[in-house]
């Protein structure tokens, strides 16, 4: 038996609660991160990719706002009005409120969810439902948003109304997604250049949930904005801790203090990691991407201090059973850890990889392949 598409899930769940057909449909994919952590706040670049794994919101306008999630298949109303709940519908609630802003007048909304992402594993399930919403409410408002409106929406969404000191990343990748190909997207300037990504990377859940706004989050982005002015103060002219270069990175051992020093170290480094990652893929240079993501990962478990005991093993085994290269993806704590594992040699690896974590963790590994997707989209209404 196949699992129905979460359009499906979603369009089902709608008619049930509903009693009738939903008149528009939009759904946006999760992200991995192949390279450049902590960089998008820094003014540094980020290579992420849209995956294939979705969330779909289809909706009707109505009088009132309702949603559903085939999480739980509980039908809750929200306020626009309201402050936030601690509830999954805070997504779509701060999607109108933002939306209002931007033109929509629609008095309410009923909406059903569904998804094939997991929640919180660091894949930006927030940014996709975030981006879901506010594609379908803008298509039940007739709004003609642009992809950089959809992502400045998302970003205020999470940022402005929920709290979460997030960079643009996820919103920018989950909104730009392209099939085939990764994305660097220098975070100072929004420039985005495709690089083909026509292979599969695999994907370790390491089952340690995060939530960005009770992790270190965003005391790491305290520490790097107590850096800059450190940096600024002893007279380098840079608006950013991306601008400094690794040759600086010298200048500034000794009078920056621990951890700021660190902290800057693995902002430099990732920051000429990312870009000479983005060579290595466009030069179909696997071996040479691998061993950033692995140098990568290093500078996330010693300097920025955000990797956990799971991810290293991972790491660790991914290397060690023959992978190319392996790292945490996302914000950290927890989450999952992205790796390059050669085509002919994958069936082994991934099965030597999960039976190592097995008996190290006592528990199993969800792992799949992913390959880059599309992003936010509308979607054509299906029977349930
Ligand atoms: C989370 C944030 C992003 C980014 C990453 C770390 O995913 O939402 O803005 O800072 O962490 O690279």
């Amino acid at each position: 038996m196949t699992t129905p598409s979460p359009l499906r899930q979603a369009t089902s769940l709608f008619q049930s609660r509903f009693a009738s057909r939903p008149a528009v449909a939009a759904s946006a994919p999760g992200r991995v991160n192949l390279l450049g952590e902590h960089t998008d706040y820094n003014g540094g670049p980020v290579l992420p990719f849209a995956i294939e794994r979705r969330v779909v919101v289809v909706a009707s306008q109505a009088e009132d706002w309702l949603a559903v999630s085939g999480v739980d298949g509980q039908l809750e109303s929200f306020d626009p009005g309201g402050s936030a709940s601690s509830r999954w519908t805070d997504f779509p609630r701060a999607a109108a409120r933002v939306m209002t802003g931007f033109g929509l007048r629609i008095p309410g909304a009923h909406l059903a969810v569904a998804s094939t992402l997991p929640v919180g594993a660091g894949l930006s399930s927030s940014a996709a439902l975030s981006l879901a919403s506010v594609r379908a409410l803008a298509l039940l408002a007739g709004l003609k948003l642009s992809l950089a409106d959809l992502v400045e929406i998302a970003w205020r969404v999470e940022h402005d109304e929920l709290g979460v000191p997030c960079g643009r990343m996820d919103q920018t990748v989950v909104a730009n997604g392209v099939r085939g190909s990764a994305l660097l997207i220098e975070c100072a300037t929004g420039q985005i250049e495709r690089v083909p990504l026509p292979g599969k990377v695999w994907i370790f859940d390491t089952g340690t949930t995060h939530r960005l706004a009770d992790s270190d989050y965003p005391r790491r982005r305290q520490e790097c904005a107590q850096a800059l002015v450190v940096v600024q103060e002893r007279g380098f002219s840079v608006r950013t801790l991306a601008e400094l270069s690794v040759a600086q990175l010298s200048h500034l051992s000794g009078w920056l203090p621990p951890p700021l020093d660190r902290r800057t170290r693995h902002v430099v480094t990732e920051t000429a990691r990312t870009r000479a990652a983005a060579k290595a893929l466009a030069g179909h240079d696997l071996a040479e991407l691998g061993r950033l993501m692995v140098e990568g990962h290093r500078s996330l478990r010693d300097d920025f201090q955000s990797s956990t005991v799971e991810a290293d093993l991972i790491v660790e085994s991914v290397m060690q059973r023959g992978g190319l290269g392996a790292r945490l993806t996302g914000a950290g704590w927890g989450g999952a850890v992205v790796a390059l594992i050669p085509g002919e040699r994958e069936a082994r690896i991934v099965a030597e990889v999960t039976s190592d974590f097995r008996a190290a963790a006592g528990r199993e590994l969800p792992a799949w392949a992913a390959r880059a997707s599309a992003g936010v989209r509308r979607e054509q209404v299906v029977s349930g």
